[in-house]
């Protein structure tokens, strides 16, 4: 079985843990494609989608599903989110598709984040996959030499604007021992807008694309 036919099966897994009738939090990446693919099966049982990229708005409006504000919702109850890499703990690092801000905010407001990752994303350690950070553009420089001091090895991904209007960091060489306070550290630096570690918001649940079939983990 291929990596992405692992990504689809999670994907489609995910439809059974979708309440019906209202609205999915939906976000981001190849994985989060086959997703939204899924969603749209059931397009008619859902109030909609709030989306955490212009790339997920653009396919789920393509497939008719109502795109709506999130300043227009209290809460909802489900989050789907691909992950870059997870722990046992169901701490992840995210973000390789530029998307890690939204995506926090939209997981904050969700009552459940179900992370759908291929089998080849579970990690022991955080850290192998480079942390992104998003960065305010005039204190790139600056948020590099601090994330230096903190052990990583920064940096910029080429030509990659965000939905925001910011740069990407990409910190190397982090073995990332206690993700929760990593992730409040990095916070700390000014000019950062969110780091990729979601620790203090972990998933909720996991669905794991194998060869041998989607594991639950709950
Ligand atoms: C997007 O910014 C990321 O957080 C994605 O969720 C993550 O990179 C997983 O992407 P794939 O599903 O494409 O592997």
């Amino acid at each position: 079985m291929t990596q992405d036919e692992m990504k689809k099966n999670a994907a489609w897994a995910a439809l059974e843990f979708i309440p019906r009738n209202t609205v999915v939090g939906v976000g981001t990446g190849s994985t989060v494609n086959h997703f939204i693919d899924a969603l749209a099966s059931i397009k008619h049982d859902i109030t909609g989608a709030v989306s955490s990229s212009v790339q997920s708005t653009e396919k789920l409006k393509a497939l008719g599903i109502a795109v709506l504000d999130l300043n227009s919702i209290d809460s909802f109850s489900v989050y789907v989110d691909g992950a870059d890499e997870i722990n046992a703990h169901k701490h992840m690092i995210k973000g390789g598709g530029a998307a890690l801000t939204r995506e926090k905010i939209v997981a904050a407001v969700a009552e459940r984040f179900i992370c759908i990752v291929d089998e080849t994303k579970q990690v022991a350690v955080l850290g192998k996959f480079p942390l992104p950070v998003e960065v305010i553009p005039m204190a790139a420089a600056y948020v590099a030499r601090e994330l230096t001091k903190l052990g990583g090895r920064p940096v910029l991904r080429d030509g990659v604007t965000t939905d925001n209007g910011n740069v990407i960091l990409d910190v190397h060489d982090l073995a990332i021992s206690k993700p929760a306070d990593l992730e409040q550290k990095i916070n700390n630096i000014v000019g950062v807008v969110t780091n990729g570690i979601f620790a203090q918001r972990a998933a909720d649940m996991v669905l794991v694309g194998t060869a041998q079939g989607t594991q639950v983990i709950r």
